[in-house]
């Protein structure tokens, strides 16, 4: 078996996504860039499509004939309109969720099998600290005031939820899967909700990077660039 380690990243055609796949790349890694649209040095992912991971799994084992580190990158702000309490669209709502939670069990349930065939395998799930129930409770943080998205936070903490339940399952198989906050990154994701902001996606892909390559893996953390995240 090669020891180069097999690394698959959603959604790596752009934004954080790219960021960690050139990152996993650059530090000797053999990165699968996963794309929902496809294209030159990417694998066809969707991650709400069914028939689509399947067939990701199929080449990503007739290739490597295993996995060992998954990157669940891909994911939606759902835009703010049908988002906010009080003018809830279900389908938004639902749109939101289909991607940022159930693509992520999706792709991580059909990946395990490849998963458990390498060598310490490591889930690492790209939540939001928009997720953590602890900064969005406290009136004194900067995400008490304006106008303020329900659905995209409450995927991102059920995300969470998802992380610590596969940590705790997971671990006895040397498998270890934590969440990431990247933070406020100026990708297409913040200027498509008109925000203007100076991080990179690099710097967003830093904590992946970190837990991708780190010699002892903690698991079921919920992690910045700093250190923890209050859940
Ligand atoms: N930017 C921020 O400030 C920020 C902050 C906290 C957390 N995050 C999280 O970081 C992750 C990356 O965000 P980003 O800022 O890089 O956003 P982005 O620039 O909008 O990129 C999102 C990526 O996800 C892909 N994607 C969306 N739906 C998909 C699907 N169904 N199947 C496969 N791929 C799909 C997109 O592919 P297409 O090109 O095909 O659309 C794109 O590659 C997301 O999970 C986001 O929630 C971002």
């Amino acid at each position: 078996m090669s020891t180069t380690r097999i690394a698959l990243v959603t959604g790596a055609n752009r934004g954080i996504g790219a960021a960690i796949a050139a990152g996993l790349a650059a530090q000797g890694m053999t990165v699968v860039a996963g794309s929902r649209g496809g294209g030159p040095g990417t694998l066809r992912l969707d991650v709400t499509d069914d028939d689509s991971v399947r067939d990701a799994v199929a080449e990503v084992a007739g290739r490597y004939g295993r996995l060992d580190v998954l990157v669940n990158n891909a994911g939606i702000s759902g835009g703010i309109d049908g988002q906010v309490s009080g003018e809830i669209d279900p389908e938004v709502m639902r749109t939101v969720f289909e991607t940022n939670l159930f693509g992520v069990v999706r792709v991580t349930e059909a990946f395990l099998p490849l998963l458990r065939k390498g060598d310490g395998g490591r889930i690492i799930n790209v939540s939001s600290g928009t997720a953590s129930l602890t900064w969005q409770s406290d009136p004194g943080h900067a995400f008490a005031s304006g106008r303020l998205p329900l659905a995209y936070p409450a995927s991102k903490a059920a995300l969470n939820m998802v992380t610590v339940m596969y940590a705790k399952t997971l671990a006895s198989e040397g498998i270890t899967v934590n969440a990431v906050a990247p933070g406020a990154c100026g990708t297409d994701f913040a200027t498509d909700l008109g925000l203007s902001l100076e991080r990179t996606a690099e710097q967003g892909a830093a904590i992946v990077l970190h837990l991708a390559t780190v010699a002892e893996s903690p698991t079921g953390t919920f992690v910045q660039d700093d250190g923890p995240v209050p859940w």
